[in-house]
C-alpha cells in the first residue's frame, strides 16, 4: 500500500490510533481490525458511543472487546438532532482529554459521520472503513447516503470493500493514493464466527433455537429496521410475512429489531402466528449460526447482503435501492422493495427451485482486516 499518507501525519508524533463505532453493524465489522490490531501488537484506543446498548454489547461480548470509552449516548427512540449532538459534543470531551492523530471510523451511521466530523475539528486524521457505498439518492437510505458522503468528504483514507466502491470515490475526484480496495471486513467477522461454531462454539440462544424451530421445514429468516420503511413500508413486509405463514411447510424466523417503530408494527401484526417466531435480536453467532440454515432470507440489512453469499443463502431485499448492487448483478440478493406481492412471488419462487447461491463471494475473501492493519502498521514504523 501507499506510505504518500504518513507525509500528512504530524512527524512530531507518534502514531496515536482510536477506533470509534457505535451501532451493532459497525461493532461487528471493525471487531476483526481490533482483534488484528492486538495480534500485531499494536497499540490503539477503542471508543465506543453506544448509540447501540444492548444490541452493541452482544457484539463486544462475543469479540472480547473491552472498550476504553463508552459515551453511553443512547436514548429510547431517539430523534438523530439530539443523538447527533451528543456524540460532538462527548467526543470532544474524548480529544481533550487524549490526542490521536488517526481514528478509524466506520460505514454510515449518525455515530460514522459525527465522529468523523468530530475529528476534524480537532485536527485528528480520519480513516474510513466501508468506504465509497453510493446510490446518490440522500433519501435511500435515510439518513446513511449523506452520512457516508460526509463521512467520505472528511476521510483522509479510504478502505473500499469493492473496486465498484473506490471508483465511486474516484470518481467524485478523491486522490488515488488514500484510495485502497480492502474486501469488506465482516467476511472476516464472519469466517472468525464460524470458525469458532465449527470448532464446538454453542450458547443458550443456539440451543433454544435448536429445540423450538423446526428445521425440517424450509426457513425464511426475517430481518428490517430502515428509517425510510417506517409506516407503509413495514404494514406491506407484515402483509408478506402472514402470506407466506400460510404454507405450513414453512417456518418463519424474526429477530425483531429493537427500534420502537419497529416493534409496535411487527409485535401487533405478526404476534399471535403459529409459524412465525418472533424473537429479541440474537447475538452474532447465534445470528450466523440462524443464517446458515435458512433457505432464504428477507431483510433491509447491509451487513446481511454481505454475508449471505458465504452462506449460500439468497436473500431478498426490501429496499427500493441499494448501495451493494454487486451481490444484485451475481445474483445472491434480489431487489424486490416493499411490495408485499413482490416479496411473496419472490420467496415462493426460491423455496420452490430450492436455489442457492454458489458464487465466489463478491464483498471480500475475509483478508480485508489484515490488509487495513498492515497500512497501519507500515504507517507507524514511518513515522
Ligand atoms: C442504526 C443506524 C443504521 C444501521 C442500524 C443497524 C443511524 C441513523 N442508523 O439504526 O444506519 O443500519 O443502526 O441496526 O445511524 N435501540 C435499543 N437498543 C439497542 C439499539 C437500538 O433500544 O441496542 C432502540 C432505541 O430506542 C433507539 C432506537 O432503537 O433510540 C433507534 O436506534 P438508532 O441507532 O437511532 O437507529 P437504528 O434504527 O438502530
Ligand atoms: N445480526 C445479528 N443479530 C440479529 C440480526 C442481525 O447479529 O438478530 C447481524 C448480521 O449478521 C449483520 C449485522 O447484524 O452482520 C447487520 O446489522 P443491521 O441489519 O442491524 O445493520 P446494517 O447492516 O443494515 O447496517
Amino acid at each position: 500500500m501507499s506510505l504518500k499518507f504518513h507525509l500528512i501525519i504530524n512527524k512530531t508524533l507518534k502514531l496515536k490510533i482510536l477506533i470509534c463505532f457505535g451501532t451493532r453493524p459497525e461493532a461487528i465489522k471493525m471487531a476483526p481490525i481490533c482483534l488484528a490490531l492486538k495480534k500485531e501488537n499494536i497499540p490503539f484506543k477503542l471508543c465506543v458511543t453506544a448509540q447501540h446498548r444492548e444490541m452493541l454489547d452482544q457484539v463486544l461480548s462475543f469479540f472480547d472487546l473491552v472498550p476504553d470509552y463508552d459515551l453511553n449516548v443512547m436514548q429510547p427512540n431517539q430523534s438523530l438532532n439530539m443523538l447527533s449532538s451528543r456524540i460532538l459534543s462527548e467526543m470532544d470531551k474524548i480529544f481533550e482529554k487524549e490526542s490521536f492523530n488517526i481514528v478509524l471510523v466506520h460505514g454510515d451511521t449518525t455515530t460514522s459521520a459525527l465522529v468523523a466530523l468530530s475529528a476534524f475539528h480537532r485536527n485528528c486524521k480520519v480513516a474510513h472503513v466501508e468506504a465509497g457505498l453510493r446510490t446518490y439518492n440522500k433519501l435511500s437510505p435515510f439518513p446513511e447516503e449523506l452520512n457516508r458522503q460526509l463521512t467520505g468528504r472528511i476521510a483522509d483514507i479510504h478502505f473500499s470493500p469493492t473496486k465498484k466502491a473506490a471508483q465511486n470515490l474516484l470518481n467524485e475526484n478523491v486522490e488515488e493514493s488514500r484510495v485502497f480496495v480492502t474486501g469488506n471486513t465482516v467476511i472476516d467477522a464472519l469466517f472468525i464466527t464460524l470458525n469458532r461454531i465449527d470448532n464446538g462454539y454453542t450458547n443458550n440462544a443456539i440451543d433454544h433455537l435448536k429445540t423450538t424451530i423446526d428445521f425440517s421445514k424450509k426457513i425464511v429468516l426475517v430481518t428490517g429496521h430502515r428509517r425510510e420503511s417506517f409506516g407503509v413500508g413495514f404494514e406491506n413486509l407484515c402483509d408478506s410475512i402472514l402470506e407466506l405463514s400460510k404454507k405450513e411447510a414453512i417456518e418463519i424466523v424474526y429477530p425483531v429489531h429493537l427500534n420502537p417503530n419497529v416493534q409496535d408494527i411487527v409485535y401487533n401484526r405478526l404476534s399471535v402466528v403459529k409459524n412465525i417466531y418472533l424473537i429479541a435480536p440474537l447475538d452474532y453467532p447465534s445470528f450466523v449460526w440462524l443464517m446458515s440454515r435458512a433457505n432464504v432470507i428477507i431483510s433491509d440489512s447491509g451487513g446481511i447482503q454481505e454475508e449471505a453469499p458465504s452462506l449460500n443463502v439468497p436473500v431478498l431485499v426490501t429496499r427500493e435501492t441499494t448501495e451493494r448492487d454487486e451481490g444484485i448483478k451475481a445474483k445472491c440478493s434480489f431487489l424486490v422493495g416493499t411490495n408485499s406481492k413482490k416479496i411473496v412471488k419472490k420467496a415462493y419462487e426460491i423455496l420452490d427451485n430450492n436455489t442457492s447461491v454458489k458464487l465466489k463471494n463478491p464483498y471480500g475473501d475475509g483478508k480485508a482486516s489484515k490488509k487495513i492493519v498492515k497500512f497501519l502498521n507500515d504507517l507507524k514504523n514511518s513515522i
